[in-house]
């Protein structure tokens, strides 16, 4: 064949496959694994716990071949291996090690995680290893293989691992280290405790080898008539057929796939998810191998000058903020159980809307949340002063995005993207987080993106909101504790709000903390009348604010953080909870309660 033939069509085919890259905004996340079939490896793992990473690296620090991920057992008696998981520590999977084992309470660095299980091929089938978070870092192992890596302890990764599983025995490391970087997605310092660990759950999932391997379905931008999406078929050819039923509606639509993709639209009138009625729909997708089925609603957002918009009707979000700490417990939510005890929480306070801070919390709080009708605020952990001006910082936090919006896409309760939480004002931040909400856009231009600032100035009418950033977002989230950082409470009462911007404000951030039990006057500190007070006289100053249109207080419930070690009062916890982490309800939560039943109902 001619060279330059060879060369056209080699041109020809890696354009077609950077096409299909190009295609694929989306990490290839399998979507909605919940429906799939799959082999649960949760439960006791053996772990040993290695500070100096004495597992990985040799005394000259060079990564060995032979580290702990080969899981070595003496083969004779002479034989010198200085480690053994079948002796060592178990913990449990899911979880947090800091809450399992007293001697990791502050414990930060390396833990190698081992579990052993029995595997039997089937045929046409791939499995993917697939792990819905580890903090922080993990380097995974398959029999004793180097598989993948996987940075950022919140949003899901996964590996396709049919040709390294072996009929029978089988065994996974992963090497799990939480350790603190300045060029981390969260950095050096943050006001939740640094839980490590393989914090979520880990599934071997099984597929057809031709699968479905994503899907996007959800309204058309401003159409409450128009249902758009696509599908993406893992081993698909150009030409193979895609349906899409959605029963309740008697809709039904075949696509052809190409480039890997197909996409369609269903011209129907779904009954649209709103929280007084949290309306899902089971919808099918079917190929000639596979076949799905998700529950999903239909909802329009938008915004409107100060005002968000519900399906075209303004809707004020009564809210609460929530970290990912279990109730009675503590420690990292590792169960449905824990995250229905939260909202149910929530629904008590009479809220309609969360903010899950300050990182992509579990799928099953989303969907949990989702059916019980709260819109959902769902954030990556741009902290406080990362390094903005840090490619490497950059492309963390954008994977941190892509694989939040990846898994979450089809989550109708979901109406806002936030990238970002008391950053300061600066050239490299606002570059960075203007290309940030650029990103969120490209991946899914449907939803409101927001950040919580910090920001605001002394104006002469008051607190002024003139972040530059604010030009970037659809809605701005502010934090301020008015009768707790700044102010005494009585204050609070009479400050007047002012933006730069025709924009939504939520205040994404308000309140104050307070010892369960602890009693005094409402100027005393840490006691229940003073938190009282705070949320008395801030529901005061945001009765005034015109261009309010939701609030998220700070926070549902007392949570660990290595930056509370007052001693009688504290004791590693943020006290700012309405509830204690015992369950017990503070006097502030009637007051926020009150205000959401009685006046914004
Ligand atoms: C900040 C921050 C929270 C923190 C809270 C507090 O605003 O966003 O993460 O916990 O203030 O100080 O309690």
């Amino acid at each position: 064949m001619k060279p330059i033939k060879s060369l056209l069509i080699l041109l020809f085919i890696s354009s077609f496959t950077t096409l299909f890259a190009q295609d694929r905004a989306f990490s290839d996340l399998l979507q909605n694994i919940d429906a799939r079939e799959k082999v649960s490896l949760n439960g006791l793992w053996d772990i040993i716990v290695d500070p100096l990473e004495n597992g990985y690296y040799n005394h000259r620090l060079q990564p060995m071949d032979n580290g702990y991920f080969k899981n070595a057992k003496m083969q004779s008696p002479s034989d010198l291996i200085e480690y053994n998981f079948d002796t060592s520590d178990q913990i449990i999977v899911p979880g947090d090690w800091n809450t399992q084992m007293e001697k990791l309470y502050y414990y930060e660095g390396t833990v190698w995680y081992k579990k052993d299980f029995n595997y039997s091929a089937k045929t046409n089938e791939l499995v993917y290893l697939y792990f819905e978070a580890v903090n922080y870092e993990a380097i995974v192992y398959l029999n004793g293989e180097r598989i993948g890596t996987h940075t950022g302890g919140y949003t899901p990764f996964q590996f396709e691992v049919t040709d390294k599983l072996k009929e029978g025995d089988n065994f996974v490391v992963v090497k799990v280290d939480n350790k603190r970087k300045r060029e981390n997605v969260p950095t050096v310092n943050q006001d939740w405790w640094n839980y490590g660990g393989i914090t979520r759950s880990v599934h071997l999932i099984s597929t057809p080898k031709t699968h479905i391997a994503d899907y996007s379905i959800q309204l058309a931008k401003g159409s409450t008539t128009d249902i758009q999406g696509w599908v993406t078929v893992e081993n698909g050819s150009d030409g193979d057929n895609v349906e899409i039923s959605i029963p309740e509606l008697r809709k039904n639509v075949k696509s052809i796939v190409k480039n890997g993709k197909a996409n369609f639209s269903i011209k129907a009138k779904p009954t649209l998810w709103e929280p007084k009625n949290p309306k899902l729909y089971e919808v099918t997708i079917k190929t000639a191998s596979d076949e799905i089925t998700d529950t999903i609603g239909f909802r329009t957002v938008s915004t409107q000058g100060s005002k968000i918009l519900l399906n075209g009707k303004e809707i004020f979000l009564k809210g609460i903020s929530i970290h990912e700490e279990a109730p009675f417990k503590t420690g990292r939510v590792t169960s449905k159980e824990e995250c229905r005890i939260l909202l149910q929480w929530a629904k008590e306070l009479g809220c309609n809307y969360i903010r899950l801070a300050h990182y992509p919390h579990s799928e099953t709080m989303v969907r949990e949340a989702e059916k019980m009708g709260f819109m959902i605020w769902s954030e990556i952990p741009v902290y406080w002063t990362i390094l903005f001006d840090n490619k490497d910082t950059y492309a963390n936090a954008k994977n941190q995005l892509t694989e939040m919006i990846s898994r979450d896409k089809n989550r109708a309760a979901i109406l806002m993207w936030s990238v970002a939480n008391e950053t300061p004002e600066g050239e490299a931040r606002l570059d960075f987080l203007t290309n940030l909400t650029n990103e969120a856009r490209k991946l899914d231009n449907t939803r409101l993106i927001t950040a919580a600032l910090d920001t605001q100035s002394e104006g002469e009418g008051g607190k002024m909101i003139e972040d530059p950033l604010g030009k970037a977002v659809d809605v701005i989230g502010i934090n301020h504790y008015c009768g707790w950082y700044v102010d005494e409470p009585q204050k609070c009462s009479s400050v007047k709000w002012a933006s730069a911007y025709d924009k939504p404000m939520i205040m994404s951030e308000v309140g104050g903390g307070a010892l369960y039990g602890l009693h005094g006057s409402k100027n005393e500190r840490w006691t229940e009348e003073y938190q009282a007070e705070v949320y008395r006289t801030n529901i005061e100053m945001m009765r005034n604010i015109e261009f309010l249109s939701g609030l998220s207080p700070w926070i549902l419930m007392d949570f660990r953080s290595s930056r509370r070690p007052l001693k009688r009062i504290q004791e590693d916890f943020n006290r700012k909870g309405l509830i204690s982490e015992q369950g017990m309800k503070k006097q502030a939560f009637y007051i926020l309660r009150d205000y959401y039943l009685k006046e914004n109902n």
